[in-house]
């Protein structure tokens, strides 16, 4: 049983395979966290109690009844404002009689089988037998707000979700200002905080820096998850590396705006908050009504390639759903890099025609397809075919690309409007702009409101047509702005802080509807490259497009900083042409083969302009990664350097049991008089001698982990290797 109550001491305590969570209510009824980290089995970790004379360091708890006992200094679960807990809470809210202070204290507990789900929400789901989970209910006694704290413990994953929810159990309206989704308290140690940071077009970069005596703020307030930050973050030991070291990570499903927050108080007590963005949030709760916070997956590891592992386990698991998200991936090719807007039938085929004599499995057909689309002022909102652009509709292209034995897929961008729009014609209230002012744009199109159930019908009805009139296998679902103007014109006054929420719930409704009616087409997320990529979109789209930089030398800080939280089945990647369009760079094509097949391989280039040796190669890439692919996206993932440092980067993938290697390395940029390319290789068996496909040597994974491998000097810009590793024997 991974979820274990000690009646006696008022002990809860949550095990998986290698880390433990305790939990103790207290004699006034809250709730302490006191602890979480490597496996301590059932061991009672009261005995590390911090008490204090506190009698000046903030108020003692709510009734005075204890002067060593104050919320200021005792590591909690969830935490609220006006009880002498001064740190960064976990919830605000507004009580009916305009008081803000909330104090949430035991009423009970439940310990059941199986993982919970959270309406209209994404959450972690138990593929049979793997979860338990713990809800505690607590009530402020006052106004009868009452909470209810989840816990999803998943023992051979590693993994503890956590998620809330807040009920009106009260007479009159609550308003709450925020609701977090977990609350993690750690009063000892001395932690770094690593976060992915970026921009469109560089993605996810990581950054890692000590927690110092202040609070940082980790967020984005922009209405997606955002290109700027990812709701990811890794609290680690100071010294941890790679291989050792305390890492808990903390991932937020959820793909509207975030808030982390992370602070280390005077007594180097460090706490992270993380939830649902509140700067302009608001919710009214009426009574009897219930707010659930979107779920955030928690793990402990040793070192941040363990923490890595059960992540990359855990979102292919226990995340992704549908019946693509572990069987192998089509290889596809992308028009957008090879004509943009500028697309026909004739061209189309004749991309399609060379694809498929190359080995590619589908053709996808990007943005413009569709109303007056013809550059990126018009169009979005009008999802009929341009007979403009292919005067015999889709089906004569779809028919001629399905003879080539090639299926087809179709680009959308559904919660968008430009004003130039049949759509925005009939219905110029359907997107969100602020009641008499000028909205602001971006790429020159507007956000729909999809927290309106009319939007989202009309949105269902053209995409199902789409998906049921045509042969369609494949979807990338698009969003290429940013929220402003946050306003519904379907919410009345005093609603409008819901907005922000209630248009990512809107989303997830109309996407959990045509994902469950179209079962068999095959979603793929991205927003302007990989603005939106996060555990809650991989629910809907076990692929995301990861980044508009298609340049191999980039992406390798793209791929690599993402890797810490996801894996790499999750992130779209294709070679694209040399010279690369964001950057200019000329990499050689078997470079860009290599670093894009580290993900959901295709290609995104006129390969009707390419020269014959090109092909070859493409040809013997597409052959390559058939072979690779279930090494690649099942295998374990390896970063074997520091993804943002030195002229080279490697990385490694071995299979689960072994047997199979595939070791990766791209030189970055010129060195003079170059140091060798030396690397230890990781995660093979050391008893085992492994041949090297490449060169004939033969090897054992001691000698190849310890001593390492060392690469023959590779000439010429940008070069790459790779190295295929078989076990032969064990030693
Ligand atoms: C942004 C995407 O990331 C690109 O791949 C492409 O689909 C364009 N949008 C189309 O407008």
């Amino acid at each position: 049983m991974s979820i274990v109550f000690d009646q006696q001491k008022q002990l809860l305590t949550l095990t998986t395979t290698n880390s433990s969570y305790q939990i103790q209510i207290d004699q006034l009824g809250f709730l302490h966290h006191l602890y979480y980290g490597s496996r301590t089995g059932s061991q009672d970790m009261s005995y590390q109690h911090l008490a204090q004379d506190v009698a000046f360091s903030g108020n003692p708890v709510e009734y005075r009844k204890s002067r060593d006992l104050s919320l200021d200094i005792i590591p909690q679960e969830y935490t609220s404002f006006g009880i002498g807990d001064y740190r960064v809470n976990s919830i605000a809210v507004i009580n009916p009689d305009g008081s803000r202070t909330a104090g949430f204290q035991y009423v009970g507990h439940e310990i059941v089988k199986g993982k919970y789900a959270i309406p209209a929400l994404p959450a972690a789901y138990d593929n049979g037998d793997e979860a338990e989970t713990l809800i505690i209910t607590l009530c402020d006694k006052v106004t009868a707000l009452k909470l209810r704290l989840y816990y999803g413990v998943f023992e051979k994953q590693d993994i503890i979700t956590r998620c809330a929810e807040i009920v009106n159990d009260g007479k009159a309206v609550t308003t709450l200002e925020k609701a977090a989704s977990v609350c993690l308290d750690l009063p000892f140690g001395n932690w770094d905080l690593m976060h992915f940071w970026g921009k469109h077009c560089l993605e996810r970069q990581p950054e890692r820096n000590p927690i110092g005596h202040c609070i940082t703020t980790i967020g984005s307030t922009r209405g997606m998850t955002s290109h700027q930050q990812n709701p990811f973050i890794i609290l680690c030991d100071h010294e941890a590396t790679e291989d050792h070291g305390d890492c808990y990570g903390m991932m937020l499903a959820y793909s509207g705006g975030f808030k982390a927050e992370i602070e280390k108080n005077q007594i180097n007590s460090v706490r992270a908050v993380l939830g649902i963005d509140d700067t302009y949030f608001a919710w009214k709760l009426e009574p009897g009504e219930s707010f659930h916070t979107p779920e955030v997956i928690l793990s402990f590891a040793d070192g941040l390639t363990s923490l890595s592992h059960n992540y990359h386990r855990f979102i292919r698991h226990n995340i992704c759903r549908g019946v693509h998200h572990l069987q192998k991936r089509p290889v596809l090719i992308n028009n957008w890099e090879a004509t943009y807007f500028d697309l026909d039938e004739d061209k189309m085929f004749a991309l399609a025609k060379e694809a498929a004599a190359l080995g590619i499995d589908q053709f996808v057909l990007d943005d413009g397809w569709f109303g007056a689309r013809y550059d990126d002022n018009a169009g979005l909102g009008d999802w009929f075919v341009n007979y403009r652009k292919l005067p015999n509709g889709l089906d004569s292209l779809i028919s001629k690309i399905n003879g080539l034995g090639m299926k087809f897929g179709i680009w959308v961008e559904p919660e968008m409007i430009n004003e130039d729009s049949d759509l925005y014609r009939a219905h110029p209230d359907w997107p969100l702009t602020d009641p008499g002012r000028e909205p602001t744009f971006c790429r020159n199109q507007l956000v729909l409101d999809m927290s309106r159930k009319d939007v989202r019908d009309y949105l269902y009805d053209c995409l199902s047509r789409l998906l049921s009139e045509h042969n369609i296998a494949y979807i990338k679902w698009d969003f290429n702005r940013c929220i402003s103007n946050v306003y519904s014109h379907a919410l009345p006054t005093d609603r409008q802080g819901e907005v922000s929420h209630r248009f990512v719930l809107g989303l997830y409704e109309l996407l959990e509807r045509l994902t469950s009616n179209f079962p068999n087409v095959l979603f793929e997320g991205c927003s302007g490259g990989g603005g939106r990529f996060d555990a809650g979109m991989l629910y809907y789209t076990p692929q995301i497009w990861l980044s508009d930089d298609t340049d191999a030398i980039e992406r390798l800080t793209i791929q690599g900083g993402s890797s810490y939280g996801y894996p790499v089945c999750a992130m779209g990647a294709h070679v694209s042409a040399a010279p690369n369009h964001q950057t200019g760079r000329t990499t050689p094509i078997y470079t860009r083969g290599v670093v894009a097949m580290s993900g959901a391989f295709g290609y995104e280039l006129d390969l009707t302009k390419l020269p014959a040796s090109d092909k070859d190669e493409i040809r013997r890439q597409v052959r390559q990664y058939h072979q690779d692919e279930e090494l690649i996206h099942q295998g374990l993932y390896y970063r074997l350097t520091d993804v943002t440092k030195g002229y080279y980067t490697a990385w490694q993938f071995v299979s689960e049991d072994k047997s199979k290697s595939l070791v990766n390395l791209v030189i970055t940029g010129p060195q003079p008089n170059p140091e060798p390319l030396h690397l230890r290789f990781k995660g093979l068996d050391p008893d085992t001698l492994y041949s090297i496909e490449e060169n004939g040597l033969s090897v054992s994974g001691a000698a190849l982990m310890n001593s390492g491998y060392t690469f023959p000097r590779m000439a010429g810009d940008y070069p790459a290797a790779q190295l295929h590793l078989s076990a032969i024997s064990a030693l």
